[in-house]
């Protein structure tokens, strides 16, 4: 008879990485299978980035298409161990898309600030179906954060942007996993720096698996912000931040100082890329490597690219891109950045002449 080999099903990062996070009571853990994403080989960029081993975390798989469900599991599930009936939180679209379901999952209300006319469809869409009460701000996500922080001081609300603790708890998972399916810390790991809070998680991650002498080495952190959205690079608050990827179009990030520690302490950098440097990268993953992710996370690889040029990469580094949100997020810009559909009437000579055969 045959046999399954596989003992369990994934049980979402509070219970696989338990040891490694703040106790939650188990009746509290609210989880939507969250974390367990693939390492994807980037087997097809070579005459872009040379004879790195590029990784894909492609954490746009994770239930609501984005990382940021890592960090929701674990500030939701405090939130209602503590017995809070409301979350709320600031968001260029994807906390907010997280934030709803995972309050929906609870049973919990959700209230989410987000810039007017500035997330991407896909986003905006999530939170209104999970039932989360949308506020569009006529001003942007600065703005929106600066209100939620002073809602939540003294409102019945639970606040769950990342200046919530528990959240770059959660998301630390990412970090393990990369070890856990490497044997090792990468030597570079690149992402896209909008709040600033991922790195951040990322780097505690890193740490902690070298401290428990889980690795030996730790990675370079590698921040790439939008060049019309980079304070940290420019070394000041970007007022009115603009860039094609909405979701990292920050002026004032929460975790700025946490983000320059994670940046010192790996010897790695933050810089910035074009908006034009963003869409080649976001095209070539779909075009080459069939991967399909948000403008924003293709900022991780379009810092790859860059610093391949620059000659800081070498051949045989091992380089680990996030790729934090799922193209569909933002059908708007994949539509803008490819080729039309051609329209053709329904006779297969017409067709076929138009395929060229
Ligand atoms: N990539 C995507 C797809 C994001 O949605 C975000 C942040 C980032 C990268 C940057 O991560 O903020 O930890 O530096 N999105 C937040 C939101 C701000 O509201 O969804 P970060």
């Amino acid at each position: 008879m045959a046999e399954m080999t596989r003992k369990g099903l994934w049980r979402g990062v509070i219970r696989e990485f338990g040891e490694f996070l703040p106790e939650i009571k188990d009746e509290a853990i609210t989880t939507l299978g969250e974390g367990n994403t693939p390492l994807i080989e980037a087997s097809n960029l070579s005459d872009k980035v040379g004879e790195i081993r590029l990784l894909l975390k492609y954490d746009g798989l994770n239930p609501t298409g984005s990382f940021k469900d890592r960090g929701m599991t674990m500030a939701v599930s405090k939130a209602k161990e503590d017995g809070s009936e409301a979350v709320i939180c600031a968001s260029t679209g994807n906390t907010s898309a997280s934030a709803a379901a995972y309050a929906a999952k609870a049973g919990m209300k959700a209230y989410v600030l987000v810039p007017e006319g500035a997330i991407a469809l896909g986003k905006l869409s999530q939170a209104m179906i999970h039932g989360a009460m949308v506020l569009q701000v006529a001003g942007s996500f600065d703005d929106a954060l600066d209100i939620v922080k002073e809602i939540a001081k003294d409102h019945p609300v639970t606040m769950v942007n990342s200046l919530n603790p528990y959240r770059l708890e959660g998301q630390k998972s990412a970090a393990f996993e990369v070890c856990e399916e490497l044997g090792h810390a990468p030597t570079y790991h690149f992402l896209p720096v909008g709040n600033a809070g991922n790195i951040t998680a990322y780097w505690n991650g890193y740490k902690q698996y070298k401290d428990s002498e889980l690795i030996s080495n730790l990675p370079k952190m590698m921040g790439f912000q939008a060049a019309g959205a980079a304070p940290i690079v420019l070394g000041e608050v970007v007022k009115k931040p603009e860039t094609v990827a909405t979701a990292i179009r920050i002026g004032n990030p929460a975790s700025w100082q946490a983000a320059e520690m994670a940046r010192d302490e790996s010897g790695g950098l933050i810089d910035m890329v074009t908006d034009e440097e963003i869409l080649d990268a976001y095209r070539l993953l779909a075009v080459r490597e069939g991967v399909f992710c948000e403008p924003a996370s293709a900022a991780s690889v379009a810092g790859v690219i860059k610093m391949k040029d620059k000659g800081v990469l070498n051949n045989g580094d091992t380089v680990v891109c996030t790729l934090t949100g799922h193209g569909l997020k933002d059908p708007d810009n994949a539509i803008k950045n490819a080729e039309s559909p051609i329209k053709v009437t329904a006779d297969i000579n017409d067709i076929i002449k138009v395929m060229g055969f």
